[in-house]
């Protein structure tokens, strides 16, 4: 692997990229970006898109946004990619290769045969992956030839196989992004009274697989003591998801994502009797970016609302909650999202402060069932010099070999997109657990090959 150059500590005027700037959650990244503008001397922003539309469309809700009081930033929107990245000193990459529409089928396909549909655990993920690789590591090898010393900070999913996948060209310097493990510190921080700052997290995992085993202040271990306190345990969204008694089981508190995994089989069955997530997503985007707005406030209008339907829906397809229960629910104020554990990463990044973070980058040793290049989700230090996992030691045999088997599938799913190899595609679908079985995984990714043109293309018709 190669390791990335000297530090780059950045002087003066530092310059953002983002990629996938026409995309729904850019008012967020600004926002997140305005907190720390001043002190990170940011000089300009740069939006990139395919899409000069979903461009214009977010600089509209960006105008009614500042006219509004919320900041602006130096922005500016291009569709050019070489002069977007040209000497970034960060490029945010949050693109979605194939829109929603493309993660319709991703999720519709398994569904049909029985299987959890997810944009990003199960087959949903692995074709994701496969459709949207080709474009990341073209853009890698941009970043590599226009802008040799920036971060990389990956939004995109899956964030651990993108950037076990983008690790090859751009070495450390590629570091993801996710905000389920701090979403997940911060409720249990709340329960127990103390700001997260005082509190150690020891959270273990791949992306969208992992698990908090201790929360740790002067006394020790706080984690127990909350599991076992009925009145607040049942207070956690992860107590809906997995039950309390499971929790107690486990002694940690496995990231939102391994319901797909414990509850496979109601998780599919709530998106046959109601709607998947896509589904809902896709029709809520196109009212929004379709619709025609008189002025930049009504833009912004519109946006917040839709922002807020779409934080509050969030799972609800896996919970089966009903669109009529999600609407009920008390308005609580969205929270911003990895955008904000993103800046907080920039700021270490380019001040170079330590900060502990829970981030995806090279294991080295961080977790001792897997070898020193595999991409982890694990508490890091940052520093001008980029992330550092801490060592998370021995994990209990359960958690070790799903981690293990999903690594696996990640590798055999990069390995696809770079030889554009059926066999191996099948082979990864093969693999992961929500499939196992071979049968299941061709009918699988026939359907895929079938209704994704771009996967036609290049692994030819069935
Ligand atoms: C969480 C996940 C992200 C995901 C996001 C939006 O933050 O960690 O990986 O992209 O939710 O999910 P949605 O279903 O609204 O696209
Ligand atoms: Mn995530």
């Amino acid at each position: 692997m190669p390791v990335s150059g000297a530090a780059h500590t950045v002087q003066s005027g530092v310059k953002i990229v983002l990629l996938g700037g026409g995309g729904f959650r850019t008012p967020l990244t600004c926002t997140a970006l305005q907190s720390i503008a001043e002190r990170v001397s940011l000089s300009e922003l740069v939006l990139h898109d395919v899409s000069l539309e979903r461009l214009q469309r977010m600089r509209l809700v960006l105008d009614g946004l500042a006219d509004r009081g919320e900041g602006r930033l130096p922005v500016r929107v291009t569709t050019d990619l070489d002069e977007a990245v040209d000497g970034a000193d960060f490029v945010w990459c949050a693109i979605r290769v194939g829109g929603l529409e493309g993660r319709l089928i991703d999720e519709q396909v398994p569904v049909r045969e029985g299987v959890v549909g997810q944009e990003t655990t199960g087959p949903g993920g692995v074709c994701f992956a496969l459709r949207s690789l080709p474009a990341l590591l073209e853009i890698a090898r941009v970043v590599e030839r226009r802008a040799r010393h920036a971060w990389f900070i990956n939004f995109t999913n899956p964030v651990g196989l993108v950037v076990e996948a983008l690790q090859p060209v751009l070495g450390s310097r590629v570091i993801g992004v996710c905000d389920t493990p701090s979403g997940l510190c911060s409720r249990v921080s709340r329960l127990l009274a103390r700001p997260s700052s005082e509190l150690w997290f020891d959270y273990f995992g791949l992306n969208h697989l992992g698990w908090l085993r201790a929360v740790v202040d002067e006394s020790g271990d706080r984690l127990p003591e909350l599991l076992a306190d009925d009145a607040a345990v049942c207070q956690l969204h992860e107590a809906g998801l997995f039950g309390v008694e499971r929790l107690r089981q486990l002694g940690m508190i496995p990231n939102e994502y391994l319901h797909y995994y414990e509850h496979a089989k109601s998780a599919v069955d709530a998106v046959r009797h109601g709607r998947g997530r896509a589904d809902y997503l896709l029709a809520q985007q196109r009212a929004f970016y379709t619709a025609g707005f008189a002025t930049p406030a009504e833009a912004a209008a519109a946006w917040r609302a839709a922002w807020r339907q779409r934080e509050r829906s969030y799972m609800a397809e896996a919970m089966a909650r009903g669109e009529a229960e999600v609407e009920a629910e008390v308005e609580v104020e969205p929270s911003p999202g990895y955008a904000a554990v993103a800046a907080e990463l920039l700021e270490a990044l380019a001040r170079n402060t330590h900060r502990v973070l829970i981030l995806n980058t090279a294991n080295r040793g961080g977790l001792a069932c897997l070898d020193a290049q595999a991409i982890v989700e694990v508490p890091c230090v940052v520093d001008g010099q980029g992330a550092a996992p801490v060592a998370v030691g021995d994990v209990p045999p359960a958690a070790e070999s799903l981690m293990q088997t999903i690594k696996h599938v990640e590798r055999l799913t990069i390995r696809a997109a770079a030889e554009s190899s059926t066999a191996q595609a099948v082979e990864a679908l093969a693999q992961h657990p929500l499939v196992a079985s071979r049968t299941l995984a061709q009918r699988i990714f026939d359907a895929y090959r079938a209704e994704h043109a771009s996967l036609r293309a290049r692994f030819g018709v069935a």
